[in-house]
């Protein structure tokens, strides 16, 4: 589960780290009465699960209530990658002298964690990243030995934090570290973290994932960070209907038969999409063995419901469920699904009878699907396919 930055905020400050949580509020009535209470310049935040709200105009700093109020009534209207904002934090203006970088993730590769930082924040790191690829320094940890003061120490000289908040730093990294293995995060960021007037550090933006595998039973608590929004509505529609489906962000619907299938095709996908502006896979989904018509009407139904997709990869290895059962699923959902199918769909079959499943596609003959020979082909044409669609 991902977590919007004001629920990030309320874990930080629940393991003492440094920040302001400010008010949400879901209206631009609310957001003028919560500015004037607070006196003084606040900042209007889109609260959406996702990056780049700066970038989108979903941010935005008011020196009165009323142009709190006018900030909330625009911010609230916009639609950021896709996810529409339903609420705002305001939070007091705490304009950054300078803005760094900092997180703690699952590197499940290596099975340990990573710990990446730099003082060159505030822009996208990725940017940094590739333009200054030296500002950003990755550093390891033993799951084992966690982070104390020590390693703490380490990581702050390592990233050169500068001798004014040295030691700001050095608490914020253990309390940080805290809260990513006490809450079983799987990512824990702070960007920026941000140096004030007066060499104060504080967590100016926090992005948090939490191991749903942890909270049921480790964390009954973490329940009341579920907000069902069009994202999550997606994956809890697919575990109704029985379905392995993980939302990620891309434009690219995935549909394939087993784990290990449907993981290589995002791979391809994620590859292919570089030459076509950079067009990613948008989920994960696995409709196992029994591919016929209403298990594959269920994936596409779910898929075709993501705003973000702009086209299907359906990648299909037929075994004890041949090609031709496939064949007939697929057309079959697109009876099912009627006018709700309006996105292009690149089918790509092989395996068991193979070569009757493509004759069942061809004969059908329907508009949105293409037929591919290959993965390789199939990805490069489905990810053509969103690029032109969302341009
Ligand atoms: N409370 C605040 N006071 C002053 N400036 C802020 C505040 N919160 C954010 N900002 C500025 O807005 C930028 C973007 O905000 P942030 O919360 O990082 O959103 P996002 O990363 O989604 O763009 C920050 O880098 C910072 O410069
Ligand atoms: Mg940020």
């Amino acid at each position: 589960m991902d977590l919007m930055e004001f629920q990030a905020k309320e874990l930080f400050a629940k393991h003492g780290v440094e920040t302001t949580l400010g008010v949400v509020v879901e209206t631009a009535e609310e957001a003028r009465a919560a500015a004037e209470k607070m006196g003084g310049v606040v900042v209007v935040k889109a609260q959406v699960k996702a990056g780049g709200r700066g970038k989108a105009g979903g941010v935005k700093i008011a020196k009165t209530p009323d142009e709190a109020f006018e900030h909330a009534t625009n911010i609230l209207n916009l639609t950021i990658k896709d996810l529409p904002v339903n609420r705002v934090l305001i939070t007091p203006a705490t304009p950054p002298k300078e803005e760094y970088y900092f997180s703690f993730l699952l590197d499940r590769s290596n099975r340990q964690y990573l710990c990446i930082a730099s003082v060159e924040g505030g822009v996208e790191i990725e940017e940094v990243a590739k333009t200054n690829p030296d500002a950003v320094k990755k550093i390891a940890i033993d799951p084992g030995a966690g982070v104390d003061a020590e390693k703490a120490r380490a990581i702050a000289t390592e990233a050169a934090f500068p001798e004014p908040v040295f030691e700001q730093a050095v608490t914020m990294i253990e309390q940080l570290f805290k809260v990513f293995v006490e809450e079983d995060a799987t990512l824990v960021e702070v960007n920026p973290l941000a140096r004030l007037a007066g060499d104060k550090l504080e967590a100016l933006d926090g992005k948090v994932s939490l191991d749903d595998n942890a909270s049921e039973v480790r964390h009954p608590d973490h329940a009341q960070f579920e907000i069902r929004e069009e994202a999550d509505h997606l994956e809890s529609k697919a575990k109704d209907l029985g379905l392995n489906y993980v939302k990620l962000d891309g434009e690219v619907g995935i549909i394939g038969n087993g784990a290990g299938l449907v993981m290589s095709t995002l791979d391809v996908v994620a590859y292919a999409g570089e030459a076509h502006g950079g067009v990613k896979p948008a989920n994960f989904l696995d409709i196992g063995g029994g591919a016929n018509a209403e298990v594959m009407a269920n994936g596409l139904d779910v898929i075709l419901h993501d705003p973000q997709v702009k086209s299907v990869f359906v990648n299909v290895f037929g075994g004890i469920t041949a090609c031709d059962e496939v064949a007939n699923g697929i057309v079959g959902a697109l009876k099912i699904l009627g006018d709700e199918a309006t996105k292009p769909l690149v089918v790509r079959l092989d395996g068991n009878n193979v070569e009757k499943g493509r004759q069942i596609l061809a004969d059908a003959n329907h508009p949105l699907v293409t037929l591919a020979e290959t993965m390789d082909g199939g990805a490069d044409k489905a990810a053509e396919l969103a690029h032109d669609q969302a341009a």
